[in-house]
């Protein structure tokens, strides 16, 4: 098959964790006789040093004129200084978002077997089973409601709209999602003190009842739910969830795996383009040192060739050639290794 992947690298480590990907993505190319054409283009700090733009008008035409886009990170302390809107974080990172239509987050969270000892949680509590997903809803809620800070400098406000339209899309995605896996959604809201929350429930509920019957649901508060998360993880298959909650908890859930370092995401629309980036960060502090560990933007990497291509045999190549590279002792520095972020992608490409 033939697809053109954007390439936007970003800032911090991004370049280097990219890199590594992109390396994955072109020895996978080759071996199963794909053509994927990828171009690289500015985004974030990178691109406002150059432009003066987090995200230039050609970046988004890029992005948009591809089937898929691979990102690294975006964001640093240079440019925490910038009014609000024009950060990375706003400008790149959730303009990207609204303006591709991404409302599907998907990040899955699970222990690899030769990590299992960097869980911060008991080994009873680890070996009861890790490995959940968390679906959160990435283009509504307080993210893009209103922001305002009052004239007088002495108040402000963050709006938090949901509509039953937005609810339900993500819910089926959700739904859809636990059918592949292991047949239980757990919406996470706080219906005991947000309106939004109880429309959530509500509309979760009514779509299970007509379209997923089969699917078990059940609703968690949020405080609940985190706590829950640390307790009893083997609990979760599918997490549920609207755009904030969704970022605090799917870090929780990175954190309990042992290496944030180790978690793909996929952010997708219905028509089967995505971004895709690992969940953590720009990790400014060790940029440039070759110690960041790019398997989280390889996963990325398999995501992207099993949500947007369709190619499941490619995606679960990699992803088990990044569990025997793990069996191996093969580990980068946040791992408890010496191994190089440039080294990383050429032993998963020899395990490939
Ligand atoms: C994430 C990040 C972003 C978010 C930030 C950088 C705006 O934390 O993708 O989880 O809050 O969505
Ligand atoms: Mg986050």
């Amino acid at each position: 098959m033939k697809a053109k992947i954007a390439v936007t690298p970003g800032d911090g480590i991004g370049p280097e964790i990219v890199a590594e990907a992109v390396k994955v993505l072109k020895a996978v190319a080759e071996k199963y006789g794909h053509d994927l054409a990828m171009e690289t283009h500015l985004v974030g700090g990178a691109a406002y040093d150059q432009c003066g733009d987090c995200l230039p008008e050609e970046s988004l035409a890029a992005c948009k004129a591809a089937d898929a886009v691979l990102l690294g990170a975006v964001g640093g302390p240079k440019y925490d200084k910038l009014p609000g809107p024009q950060r990375p974080e706003k400008r790149a990172l959730l303009t990207l978002r609204k303006e591709l239509g991404l409302f599907a987050n998907m990040r899955p969270a699970k222990v690899w077997a030769p990590l299992k000892s960097a869980s911060p949680l008991k080994p009873e509590i680890i070996d009861s089973g890790l490995d959940l997903l968390v679906v959160r809803e990435l283009t509504g809620g307080v993210y893009f409601g209103r922001h305002e800070r009052a004239a007088d400098g002495q108040s402000a406000l963050d709006l938090m709209p949901y509509s039953v339209a937005e609810i339900s899309r993500i819910a089926r995605v959700a739904f859809e999602a636990a059918r592949k896996r292991r047949g239980r959604v757990t919406s996470i809201d706080k219906a005991n003190v947000l309106e939004t929350s109880r429309l959530w429930r509500e509309t979760v509920t009514r779509i299970r009842e007509e379209e997923y019957a089969d699917i078990e649901l059940d609703h968690m508060y949020v405080d609940n739910g985190a706590m829950q998360l640390v307790r009893a993880p083997q609990h979760f298959d599918v997490i549920l969830t609207e755009n904030m909650f969704g970022d605090i908890l799917s870090d929780e859930a990175s954190q309990i795996t042992g290496s944030i370092g180790m978690l793909p995401s996929a952010s997708l629309r219905s028509d089967g383009f995505g971004l895709y980036e690992p969940i953590h960060g720009s990790a400014p502090d060790i940029a440039g040192q070759d110690i960041a560990n790019p398997l989280a933007t390889i996963l990325s990497a398999a995501m992207m060739l099993k949500h947007s291509f369709g190619l499941t045999e490619e995606s679960d190549a990699i992803e088990r050639a990044v569990g025997r590279v793990l069996a191996d002792g093969i580990l980068t520095k946040d791992l408890g290794g010496t191994v190089k972020c440039s080294e990383m992608g050429q032993a998963v490409i020899e395990r490939l």
